[in-house]
C-alpha cells in the first residue's frame, strides 16, 4: 500500500503545480505557462494571488507600486485585492484596476491563471519593440527594463450551468515600464462569455445586461479608460480587434499608463507654483507688490503666463472667495485686475487674450463704473469697495484714493504630467 500512495502523491501534486495546458499560438500573446517561470494561482472563484512584490516600482496613474495583485475576476489590481467585480461603468471609487475581462469569473471547472514578473531579456527586447511600434512618436527611445505578464488560461464563468460549463476566455495582461513611464498590453485569444450567471448573466449561454468590463479604473471615482467594446456584446470580437491608434496584432489593446487618463487623454495637472485649479487653467495669486496693470502683465508673461480673464459668474466667486479670505485673514484691502482694457480704443473692451468683450454677456459692473470710464481709466478690477463689482482705473499708478487695484492673479493652461525622470 505504502509503495503505491507515494507514486500517487507525488501525481497528484504535479498536476496541480504543473498544469498541463497548451499554451495558445496567438501572435499578441508572450509566453506563459509551462515552460515559463509563471505563478499558477490554486483554483478560485472571487480569488486573489495575493500580494505580489515588484522589484521595480511601476508608474501607474500618477503614482508608483512596488506591489500589486492578480484577481480571479480578469484584473491586476494596486493597493489591495479587488476580489469581486463590480458591473458600474468606469470611472468608479475603489477598484483601482486594470481590467482585461473584469467579470465573475471562477477557475475551479475550467481555466488556469497564471502571473510573473519577468526581466528575461528575450521579453525585454519584445516589449521594447511592441511599445517602440505601438507609440513611434513618444518612444523612439524606449527601453523596456521591467514587465510582468499574467494570463488568464482558458477561464470560465461563475454560476455555470449546463452548456456554460464549456463557455471559456482566454486573455493576458502585460504591464511594460522603463521605471519612468509604463504601459499596458491588453491581448484576447478568445471571448465565449460576456457576464457570468452568478452576476445576473445567463449561467447557460454567458450573456447578460452588463458584460464585462475592458478598461483601467484610477480608483478615484474621475481617472480611467475604457476600451471601445467594454460592456457592450462586441466583447466577443475583442480577439480580431485591432487597435486603429496604434500599429500592432489584432487582439491586441494598449495604453500608456503612467499618467493618470480620463477616458483616451492624459489628465491635465498644474504646473508646479501654480496649483490653483479653475477648469483648465491653473491659477496663482499675487498679492504684492502692487503693481500697475501692465507691471501686472508683464510680470505673467514673465512666468509663460496671462492675467486671469474672469469668464463667469462662478469665476468671480471664486476670486472673491480668495481675496475674502485674504483680506480677513489680513486687514488688508486687496482687488485683482481682471484681463479687461479699453486701452487701445475708448469704450471698446477687449480681453488680454484678444477675444472680444460680449457687452451683452457677462459683465457685472459696479454702479457708476461707466461714468468712472474715460480716456484716462481703461482698465477693469474687481473692486472690494464696489462689492467686488467691476469698476474702472488708470491702468498705471498713482491711483486715486482708495480705488487702486493692488493684486492680480497669472493663469497657465493645465498640462498633461510629464513624468518626473
Ligand atoms: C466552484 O466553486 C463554486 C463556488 O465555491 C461552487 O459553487 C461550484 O460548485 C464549484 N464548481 C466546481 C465544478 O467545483
Ligand atoms: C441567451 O439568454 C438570453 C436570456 O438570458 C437570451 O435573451 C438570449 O437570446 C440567449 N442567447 C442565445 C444565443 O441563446
Ligand atoms: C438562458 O439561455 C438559454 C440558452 O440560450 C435559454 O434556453 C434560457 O431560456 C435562458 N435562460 C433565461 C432565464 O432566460
Ligand atoms: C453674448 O452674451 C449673450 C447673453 O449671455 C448671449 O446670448 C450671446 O450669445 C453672447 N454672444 C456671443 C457672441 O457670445
Amino acid at each position: 500500500m505504502r509503495q503505491l500512495t507515494l507514486p500517487a502523491c507525488l501525481l497528484a501534486s504535479l498536476a496541480f503545480t504543473t498544469a498541463q495546458i497548451t499554451p495558445v499560438s496567438n501572435a499578441a500573446f508572450y509566453p506563459y505557462g509551462p515552460g515559463t517561470a509563471d505563478i499558477l494561482d490554486p483554483a478560485a472563484d472571487d480569488g486573489t494571488s495575493g500580494e505580489q512584490s515588484l522589484s521595480t516600482q511601476f508608474p501607474f496613474f500618477g503614482n508608483t507600486y512596488n506591489s500589486l495583485y492578480v484577481n480571479t475576476n480578469g484584473a491586476i489590481s494596486f493597493g489591495g485585492a479587488v476580489t469581486g467585480a463590480t458591473t458600474v461603468a468606469f470611472p468608479v471609487t475603489d477598484n483601482k484596476v486594470i481590467a482585461a475581462f473584469f467579470t465573475d469569473i471562477q477557475t475551479n471547472h475550467t481555466g488556469h491563471i497564471y502571473h510573473r514578473e519577468t526581466v528575461d531579456a528575450d521579453v525585454l527586447a519584445r516589449a521594447t519593440i511592441d511599445i517602440r511600434t505601438a507609440f513611434p512618436a513618444d518612444n523612439g527611445g524606449f527601453v523596456a527594463t521591467w514587465t510582468y505578464i499574467a494570463t488568464w488560461h482558458e477561464v470560465g464563468m461563475k454560476g455555470a450551468t449546463g452548456d456554460g460549463l464549456n463557455l471559456r476566455s482566454t486573455f493576458q495582461l502585460v504591464l511594460v515600464t522603463d521605471g519612468c513611464k509604463s504601459f499596458v498590453l491588453f491581448n484576447y485569444d478568445q471571448i465565449q462569455f460576456l457576464q457570468s450567471g452568478s452576476s445576473g448573466g445567463n449561467g447557460t449561454n454567458g450573456t447578460g445586461p452588463n458584460p464585462a468590463q475592458v478598461g483601467i479604473n484610477g480608483g478615484d471615482g474621475t481617472h480611467y479608460t475604457i476600451h471601445p467594446y467594454s460592456r457592450t456584446t462586441n466583447l466577443y470580437n475583442l480577439p480580431t480587434w485591432t487597435d486603429p491608434a496604434v500599429s500592432g496584432p489584432a487582439g491586441r489593446w494598449y495604453r500608456r499608463t503612467d499618467q493618470a487618463l480620463i477616458g483616451n487623454t492624459p489628465a491635465l495637472v498644474c504646473p508646479s507654483s501654480y496649483s490653483q485649479r479653475r477648469g483648465e487653467k491653473c491659477l496663482k495669486m499675487f498679492k504684492k507688490p502692487t503693481k500697475s496693470y501692465t507691471g501686472a502683465k508683464a510680470t505673467c508673461a514673465s512666468e509663460g503666463a496671462e492675467l486671469f480673464i474672469i469668464r463667469s459668474h462662478a469665476d468671480t466667486e471664486w476670486v472673491v472667495g480668495m481675496l475674502a479670505d485674504f483680506n480677513s485673514r489680513t486687514g488688508k484691502k486687496r482687488d485683482v485686475w481682471i484681463g479687461l482694457t479699453d486701452e487701445d480704443t475708448e469704450g471698446t473692451f477687449v480681453w488680454e487674450d484678444g477675444t472680444p468683450f460680449n457687452v451683452t454677456g457677462y459683465a457685472p459692473w459696479a454702479e457708476g463704473a461707466h461714468e468712472h470710464n474715460n480716456e484716462f481709466r481703461n482698465c477693469v478690477f474687481i473692486n472690494k469697495r464696489k462689492n467686488w463689482l467691476w469698476y474702472v482705473q488708470k491702468c498705471r499708478g498713482p491711483w486715486e484714493l482708495y480705488a487702486g487695484p493692488n493684486s492680480y492673479i497669472c493663469a497657465k493652461n493645465a498640462v498633461p504630467a510629464a513624468p518626473d525622470c
